[in-house]
């Protein structure tokens, strides 16, 4: 028997199984399959950008990091055309599996690295999310910045450095290297980088394309946005205290500057 055929009868846990113990997220009940434990699918995050956005139904969202398209299923539920774009080729492939398995229909998954397709589109989108995109970005100033060039309405979630949360954690110690600082929008932004180590073995690693990432703080991500003309955000929460690292959630809209 070829170990890479299947040998029984289709089924949508056996889909989800070509990635066995690979997925963070669990999926929606109309698939019918186990896979993992977050409830990603019915995160209250989405729900804040689709009210801040003033809805999504038949608008246009670029999602950033899709991941395995739980939160592209939230989107085609409220209503959008999503176009998700996804580096990770198994992550890529766990979103084609769900979008198979729902189906998604008005969902569009493209595999590649976003920061060269948000610096080189012409295409424009109603509203951009980029949730757990941001802290995995090498140079997040340059992500901030392409991100403004697709949309005037950006929902965020992303961990920030904080460096009372950073202090009163040792576990952070080890992962950071000593700071340094970036000129953008007028200022010295600090700038913070997070070495990946032993989470690269995780076979369903979900980071950045790289092996470390750049971490700013939240003053300096609202500066370099406003910097594009974002001057309206609604900061729906601002968690010091989660045990990964300070994180926000917010929207930011451009009202005012030309682009
Ligand atoms: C931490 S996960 C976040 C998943 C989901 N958006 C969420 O908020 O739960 C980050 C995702 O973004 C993807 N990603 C990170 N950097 C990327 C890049 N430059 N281009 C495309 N995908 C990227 C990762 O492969 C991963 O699927």
């Amino acid at each position: 028997m070829l170990a890479w055929y299947a040998h029984v009868a289709p089924s949508s846990q056996l889909a989800v199984d070509i990635f066995e113990g690979e997925w963070s997220g669990a999926l929606p009940p109309e698939v019918g399959a186990t896979a993992g434990a977050m409830y990603l699918y019915a995160d209250p995050r989405i729900n804040f950008f689709i009210e801040r956005a003033g809805g999504v139904t038949d608008r246009s969202v670029l999602e950033l990091g899709p991941l395995e398209a739980g939160h592209t299923y939230m989107l085609e539920q409220a209503g959008a055309h999503v176009t998700a774009i996804e580096a990770n080729s198994h992550a890529f492939l766990k979103c084609l599996i769900v979008k198979e398995l729902v189906p998604l229909t008005r969902a569009r998954f493209l595999f590649g690295d976003f920061l060269p397709y948000l610096e080189t589109t012409t295409e424009r989108v109603d509203l951009l999310v980029a949730s757990g995109v941001l802290y995995h970005a090498p140079d997040p100033v340059r992500l901030l910045r392409a991100m403004a060039r697709v949309s005037d309405s950006i929902g965020l979630w992303t961990h920030h450095f904080d460096a009372a949360t950073m202090a009163s954690n040792q576990y952070f110690d080890r992962l950071f290297d000593p700071p340094f600082t970036v000129e953008a929008a007028g200022r010295q932004c600090t700038m913070h980088r997070r070495n990946y180590l032993e989470s690269l073995e995780f076979a369903g690693f979900c980071g950045g394309p790289e092996d470390s990432a750049v971490w700013m703080e939240l003053d300096d991500i609202l500066a370099v946005l406003g910097e594009a003309g974002f001057d309206d955000v609604e900061v729906s929460y601002n968690d010091l205290a989660h045990p990964y690292g300070a994180c926000a959630l917010f929207h930011i809209k451009r009202l005012t500057m030309a682009r």
